[in-house]
């Protein structure tokens, strides 16, 4: 397969199109965002690079906190419309429909509609250029009790999550494996 070779640009395809809250529950905004994810397993940190011409970046540069919430199939339409009006002008849960509700470790909201929301505080922010990393621990984890099993178990595929890959939003395809499964040994089947 021959290949063209261009300059160096973002394109790393999917990334989650994630809904990233700031602020407080009564005056809470919310925004999308592509460039996230892990960085560190041990204490559990993230990274969100936000521009700083975004409502959203002072808020979270004052208040050195925020909410990762994961998006699902259902609420296509309204995380691209987080991601192309501004709080300085909308309030885009009142737009959305989104519930605002009181995080654990950090006073930026949850999404009461996301299945997965991760409440994080920033330990080191760096102006890289168009856009400013936060980096940040994630000090706790709010999961919908509807995808958790009896063993306490999260069940991800019941939750229709989606994806964004150069420009366009995706639904996650079919599962294809789990971790380590191209070097596990076959359980032997016992011939009656
Ligand atoms: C799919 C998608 C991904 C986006 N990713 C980012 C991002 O990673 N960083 C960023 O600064 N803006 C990103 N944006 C744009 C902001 O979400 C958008 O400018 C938003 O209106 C900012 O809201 P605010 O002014 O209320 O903070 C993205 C938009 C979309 C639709």
């Amino acid at each position: 397969m021959s290949k063209q070779f261009w300059k160096g640009s973002a394109l790393l395809a999917p990334v989650p199109a994630a809904l990233v809250t700031c602020g407080t529950p009564d005056a809470p905004n919310v925004l999308t965002v592509g460039w996230t994810g892990i960085v560190c397993t041990r204490p559990p940190m993230t990274y969100i690079s936000v521009r700083p011409e975004r409502y959203s970046h002072d808020i979270i540069m004052k208040n050195g906190e925020f909410v990762i919430n994961l998006t699902t199939e259902s609420m296509c339409r309204e995380t691209d419309l987080c991601g192309v009006k501004s709080g300085k002008d909308t309030d885009k849960f009142a737009l959305c429909g989104f519930t605002p509700v009181q995080a654990h470790e950090v006073d930026a909201p949850l999404i009461e509609q996301c299945p997965v929301c991760l409440e994080c505080r920033v330990t080191e922010h760096k102006l890289l250029g168009s856009h400013t990393m936060f980096l940040a621990e994630i000090v706790g984890v709010d999961a919908d009790e509807q995808f958790i099993d009896g063993k306490g178990r999260l069940d991800l595929r019941k939750c229709g999550l989606m994806a964004y890959a150069h420009g366009e939003y995706f639904a996650l395809g079919r599962k294809l494996g789990d971790f380590g499964f191209s070097v596990r040994k076959k359980k032997k089947r016992i011939r009656k």
